[in-house]
Formats: structure tokens, sequence, C-alpha cells
């Protein structure tokens, strides 16, 4: 009989390889599995009400759709809170800090979240997921909770991960140990070890961008997406273009076949002169991951997990995948920023 291990069982072995870990990090990541479970559980669902929707309910269907984001939401705040482990949490969905109040037993760990990604991917079935990203608070706990206690760079990280609500649900994890992927078997309702260190490929063969954005874009990003258009690639290989528009789902299938996500600033709307991504909750996990898996991920410059976050919601260019492929972009860049300097 092959061998099946559970997230937990990966989880507590692991933890032994985390200096100062205590049992409180198994149990954060337990509870994390467990409204991933029920958010799972509630995404196959609203596949079902979108069927039974088309028949006349649009308006209840529309509804439903909206209720799940916020449904994501309300349930990781409400059993993350009570899990005893988190002084504080940070939600896409939210304005600001969400700290654990003092009624509850708190513990040290911070945890950032994404509670559904590519929402709007909802109402048509395409894949959606959940993504996070978990520090240890640096202050004492026995004072009140700093800013920078949630504000840390991304290098600090503990933990991230994802979860991919597809054709099967996976979690995707790194505790700084490498990449390991679990793949939801619903006939037991485990989440088992079926990718165990991903190692994304040094050279990628796909591209993924909103080309829509085209006419917005700078000529440094323009000259960047003409170069995976019209070259091959180190392999001899031209790219193929592939987006689906969840970060999640593209960054999942260019972790596994190697490529390149990007979402680069635009004019498009000013009120996001810096991109569309999140910073804390979607760029650093994700960074964290693609370099456990020896890819990158920067802003075009600089290393995505040394930005130091001044604020929540913070919007970065992001620009993530194979080694090969980030490097090229970066290159582009800086050939057109010594170009337009040696103009001006
Ligand atoms: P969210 O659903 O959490 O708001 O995130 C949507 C994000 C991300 O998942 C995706 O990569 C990006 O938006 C797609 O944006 P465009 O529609 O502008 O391409
Ligand atoms: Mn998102
Ligand atoms: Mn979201």
């Amino acid at each position: 009989m092959p061998q099946q291990v559970t997230v937990t069982e990966h989880i507590m072995l692991h933890q032994k390889r985390i200096p100062g870990a205590t049992g409180q990090f198994s149990r954060l990541l337990n509870e994390l599995v467990m409204s991933a479970k029920i958010i799972a559980r509630e995404v196959t669902k609203a596949g079902l009400v979108d069927v039974l929707g088309f028949t006349g309910e649009i308006n209840v269907q529309g509804e439903e759709v909206k209720k799940l984001d916020e449904y994501a939401n309300r349930i990781l705040i409400h059993r993350l809170s009570r899990s005893g482990v988190l002084c504080a949490m940070a939600s896409e969905e939210n304005a600001d800090i969400i700290e654990v109040p003092d009624s509850l037993p708190r513990g040290d760990y911070i945890m950032i979240f994404d509670p559904l990604d590519g929402s709007s991917n909802i109402d048509v079935n395409v894949n959606i997921g959940t993504i996070f990203s978990i520090f240890r608070r640096n202050s004492d706990p026995e004072e009140p909770l700093l800013a920078g206690d949630v504000l840390q760079k991304g290098a600090e990280q503990v933990a991230a991960g994802y979860v991919l609500y597809g054709t099967s649900t996976m979690l995707v994890l790194t505790t700084g140990d490498g990449v390991h992927g679990f793949t939801l078997d619903p006939s037991v309702g485990e989440f088992l070890l079926s990718h165990p260190n991903i190692q994304i490929p040094e050279q990628g063969k796909i591209y993924s961008v909103n080309e829509g954005n085209y006419k917005y874009w700078s000529p440094s990003m323009r000259k960047a997406l003409n170069y995976f258009k019209s070259n091959r690639n180190a392999l001899k290989k031209p790219y193929s273009l592939r987006y689906i528009g969840s970060l999640v789902a593209d960054f999942h299938r260019n972790l596994l076949y190697g490529g390149v996500f990007m979402y680069p600033p635009d004019v498009r709307d000013p009120k996001k002169p810096t991109g569309k991504l999140r910073l804390t909750c979607e760029c650093n996990p994700m960074a964290f991951i693609v370099e456990q898996a020896g890819g990158m991920a920067t802003d075009g410059v600089n290393r995505i997990l040394d930005i130091e976050p001044d604020h929540l919601h913070q919007r970065v260019p992001f620009y993530c995948g194979s080694r090969n492929d980030v490097l090229k972009i970066q290159e582009i860049f800086e050939e057109e920023a010594k170009a337009s300097a040696k103009k001006a």
C-alpha cells in the first residue's frame, strides 16, 4: 500500500526542524486546513447554485457569489481568532489589522490572507483560491501590538501557502524547508502529500499577463512582452501565453510547468499606479513559495521579500516565476532605464 502522509503528519515532522517552534504552529496550520475544507465545501456548492440560478434565479446567484467571498473571510477570521495561537490577522477584505480580542486566548503568530483570490471567477466556475502568509510577533507579548509586527518584510515569513479550489482542492505550503503540495482526498476528508519538494523549472515556457493592458504599459514593459511573444526560450521553444485571471491558479500552473507571471504598473487606473497586486497578502506569500521552489519574484528591480511594507494594502509591480525568465525581464528593464537615462 502506498504511504499516505497527511498534511498534519507532515507538519508535525517539519515542525521539529523549525527552531523554537512549539505546538502552536501545528495548531495554526491545522486550523487553517479546517477552514480550507469548509471553504472548499462552500465553493463546490456555489457551482451548484450557479446551475440552479441559470434556471431563473440570476439575482440570487449574484448575491451568493458575493456572499462566498465574504463567507471565506468570515470563516478564516472566526476560526483563526479562536485557535489560541494568533495575536492578530490582516485580510485583503478588511481595511485594518484585526487584533485577537483579550477575551480569547492569544499566541505569538500573525496571519495575513487573501480569503478568496480570483473571486470574479466564481460565477464562471474557474479556479480560485485562498492565499496566506504567517509571521511571528517581534514585540513583547505583554505590551500592545505594534503595526511593525504585522508590517514585516516578506523575508521574515515563517510559512506561506495557498489553497487552490480547482479540479481538485490542493494546499501548497512552505515553512522555509522546500515547497510541498497536498491534495484533498474527499473520500477521507484529508489533505494528502501528493507533490513533495516542488521545484519550478529554471527555464519557463509560459508567460502570464493581462495583455489587454498593453496600451497602458511603459515602453520597457511592452519590450518585455514583445520578448516573450517573439522569442524562443533557452530550450528553443516558443513561449505560450496562459492567463486565467486568478493569481493563485496562474501561479500554480507556472510553478509546476515553468513560466513567468507579470502584473506590471499601468496607467489605466490612476488609483493603482504601482500595479494591482497587494504586497502583504498576495505577492509576499507567492514570493516565499517561488523562492523556496528555486524561482524568483521581484518588482522589476528589487526582491519582493526585501520590500519593507509601509501600509497593509500596498500594491507592488510583480514579476514571478522561473529564474531565467525573471532575470530576462530585469535585464530588459535595466537596458531600457540606461537607454532613457542616456537620452535625457
Ligand atoms: P482578488 O479576487 O483577490 O481581488 O484578486 C484578483 C487579482 C488576482 O487574482 C489576479 O491575478 C488579478 O486580480 C487579475 O487582474 P486583472 O483582471 O486586472 O487581469
Ligand atoms: Mn487576490
Ligand atoms: Mn480576494
